[in-house]
């Protein structure tokens, strides 16, 4: 029986692909290769070039292919465009995943783990964060990953699918390997920005507030190892073979840095001096946001490897260093 991974030529979704191809799993992606790229996609996994929203095309796939299980990555995730264009956000994650279901309830496909996110959260009542915590998503995108969770929940009582909701923090670094790594275009995340420095591509780093109530006035994240997040979805995806009931789980690794302390663990990795300059606050974002992931560790046997900063910039900067251009085309 096979893995179908969807999304699997994006950042998480490659790595997890690589994880499940290592860990000797039998593995199927699917990706419209929109923000994905072909060149990620793990050469043992079989590809199909799909999209989520053709009943046509994943009907076909879900005939052809002995589907097991399915690992759902493919959704749009950036936070400013999902205001800009909220429609966008809507047609594809959330009305995609109901084409998918829609395709999964009809083939008799009854497991999903999926992308969800800390943005479910909003504004966090508390530090850590956990999963029994208020959802008031401040952004669109985060609406959608919520709407998908209950929309997840709906359909296991009417057609008894089980799910697995894993929300992420901020995900980051890239495959010991070095042959994957973080590539979007256009980026706006804060690691890949902060390598883009020492690459030539950047002159230097903005940082987006100094004022937000926290040790140094800049935002505070939860960094956690995209392979770490991978290894997560393997587990929940045995954890549902194995009967496991439906659940939410948050992942990351319970200790937050400012973008300070991230651009000077960059400057120690890189050994370059990574100009910063302060800028306005980036509008929506949270003060704090950190993990609790005890739930994970608990009921999934969920153990970070890369607990330490350090180590995952190292990570990245391996991978960005010899890749400065990314993957290329998106062909
Ligand atoms: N930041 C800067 N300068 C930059 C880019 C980012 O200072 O050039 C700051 C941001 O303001 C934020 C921190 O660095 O405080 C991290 O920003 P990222 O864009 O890397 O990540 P976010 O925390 O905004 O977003 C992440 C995920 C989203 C998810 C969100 C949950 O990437 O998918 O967490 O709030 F929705």
């Amino acid at each position: 029986m096979a893995i179908l991974v969807l999304g699997g030529a994006g950042y998480i979704g490659s790595h997890t692909v690589f994880e499940l191809i290592e860990a000797g799993r039998d593995v199927v992606v699917a990706d419209n290769l929109v923000t994905g790229f072909r060149a990620a996609v793990h050469p043992k996994a079989r590809f199909y070039q799909a999209d989520i929203r053709s009943h046509e095309q994943m009907d076909a796939l879900f005939e052809k292919e002995p589907i097991d299980g399915v690992i759902h990555f493919a959704a749009f995730s950036q936070v400013g465009e999902s205001m800009a264009n909220p429609l966008k956000y809507y047609e594809n994650n959330l009305w995609g995943t109901t084409a998918l279901l829609q395709s999964m309830v009809a083939h008799g496909v009854d497991k999903i783990v999926f992308s969800s996110t800390a943005a479910t959260y909003g504004e966090p009542e508390r530090i850590p964060i956990l999963e029994t915590d208020q959802t008031r998503p401040t952004n669109c995108y985060g609406e959608t990953k919520l709407a998908m969770e209950r929309e997840m929940s709906w359909t296991e009582r009417a057609h008894g699918l089980r799910y697995v909701a894993l929300r992420y923090f901020n995900a980051c670094g890239a495959h010991r390997s070095g042959r994957i790594g973080e590539a979007h275009d256009p980026e706006t995340h804060l690691i890949p920005l902060i390598l883009q420095v020492p690459n030539g591509k950047r002159e230097k780093i903005s940082v987006f507030g100094g004022d937000y109530p926290t040790k140094d006035g800049t935002c505070v994240r939860d960094y956690i190892h995209v392979s770490d997040l991978a290894q997560a979805h393997i587990l929940a995806m045995d954890y549902l073979m194995d009967g496991g009931k439906s659940d939410v789980f948050n992942l990351g690794n319970g200790v937050g840095f400012t973008v300070k302390e991230v651009i000077d663990v960059a400057r120690k990795v890189t050994g370059h001096p990574i100009p910063a300059e302060l800028c306005p606050r980036r509008a929506g974002d949270p003060a704090q946001l950190v993990a609790s992931s005890e739930k994970a560790k608990q009921i999934l046997g969920w153990k970070p490897n890369y607990a330490d900063l350090e180590t995952i910039v190292a990570s990245a900067w391996n991978w960005h260093k010899a890749h400065p251009n990314g993957f290329g085309e998106n062909v």
